[in-house]
């Protein structure tokens, strides 16, 4: 036992410690206070939960989205409901817009990054979800989910990135989902779409990394927002309900805090979901053809309970 304990601290030891310092101190901590962030789906769910925990930090926020009556109530409840020190927090700014309307987007943002003169930090966290059947899924559909949780984040990401290097420092981050580490049955529009951000934002984090630009990618398992509510079915339609996954998800100030965290360690990839979720993605990798029979018997089971 002694002759175990000792092999194993001898390597343990060293291990953690490095472990430890590649975590935490082999990347500068970035300090938030006065730091101008611009979020995106701050309307709701997770971008307003964002919005209260980059406030509490200090930071001087644009909060983005379509619908300006509930930007204004998240603006209210900042300047209302939080308990922090005047001199810390600063009033946030609104924004109203659609990032998939290409032809208003360049002047908007030109006139967000006026705001404050600088954009030290963007969160891209706007999206939908979808809900189909590849055989039923109108090519609107595909469209659509690519428009809002993809080519949207990249053109938004696009109007940003010159004032960044520009500035020789910033950081983007990405809200993708477990869905662009793993695609699963009946959510190809959603998942492909994620996947496809999951590339973009790596090619970007090499291109960027030397000029001072950081990227985050953060993927979250089940939220308990309106996400699925949100959601549009193959034929176009809305799927109108909260499913039981998402209403027994983490809550959307955990996973705030965690992207609170990410941004502060300045880390680059982040899976925020259970051990058994992020094994999925292992599994995928290492052991392909048990990940295809399991979503094969997930698809068999949703087929079952949606005869
Ligand atoms: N909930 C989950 O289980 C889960 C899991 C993994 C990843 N995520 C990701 O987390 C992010 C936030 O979603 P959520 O769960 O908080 O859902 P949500 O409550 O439905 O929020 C989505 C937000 O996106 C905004 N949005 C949608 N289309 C837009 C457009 N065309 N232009 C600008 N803004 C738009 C909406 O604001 P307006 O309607 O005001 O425009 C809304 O604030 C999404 O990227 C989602 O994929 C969620
Ligand atoms: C979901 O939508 C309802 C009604 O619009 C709203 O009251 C609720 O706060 C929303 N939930 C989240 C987590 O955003």
């Amino acid at each position: 036992m002694a002759l175990v304990w000792k092999i194993a601290g001898s390597f343990l030891l060293p291990i953690t410690i490095v472990y430890l310092l590649i975590r935490f101190c082999g990347r500068k901590k970035l300090c938030l206070r006065n730091k101008v962030v611009l979020i995106t789906g701050a309307s709701s769910g997770l971008g307003e939960a964002c919005a209260h925990a980059f406030y509490r930090a200090g930071c001087k926020l644009i909060l983005a989205g379509r619908r300006g009556k509930e930007l204004q109530r998240v603006k209210d409840d900042l300047l209302t409901k939080t308990d922090v020190k005047n001199d810390k927090v600063h009033p946030p700014e609104l924004a109203v817009l659609d990032i998939t309307d290409a032809s208003s987007l360049q002047e908007k943002m030109a006139s967000i990054v006026a705001l404050y003169g600088v954009l030290d930090i963007l969160i891209n966290n706007a999206g939908i979800s979808y809900r189909g059947e590849i055989e039923h899924t109108n090519m609107d559909v595909y469209r659509k989910l690519m428009e809002v949780n993809f080519f949207g984040q990249i053109a938004l990401t696009k109007e940003i990135l010159p004032v960044m290097v520009q500035q020789k420092k910033g950081m983007i981050v990405f809200i993708s989902s477990m869905q662009g580490k793993v695609s699963i049955p009946y959510r190809s529009a959603y998942s492909s779409a994620k996947h496809a951000l999951q590339a973009f934002s790596d090619c970007l984090r090499a291109e960027t990394a030397e000029r001072g630009v950081d990227v985050c990618v953060v993927s979250p398992g089940y939220i308990s927002t309106n996400l699925s509510r949100n959601a549009v079915r193959g034929d176009g339609s809305l799927h109108g309900v909260i499913d039981k996954t998402t209403a027994s998800g983490m809550t959307p100030q955990e996973a705030a805090q965690a992207v609170l965290q990410t941004v502060t360690y300045r880390h680059q990839d982040v899976v925020l979901s259970s051990i058994t979720h992020k094994l999925a993605i292992y599994i995928r990798t290492l052991l392909p053809s048990l990940f295809f029979w399991i979503m094969l018997k997930r698809a068999k089971k949703y087929r079952d309970e949606n005869k």
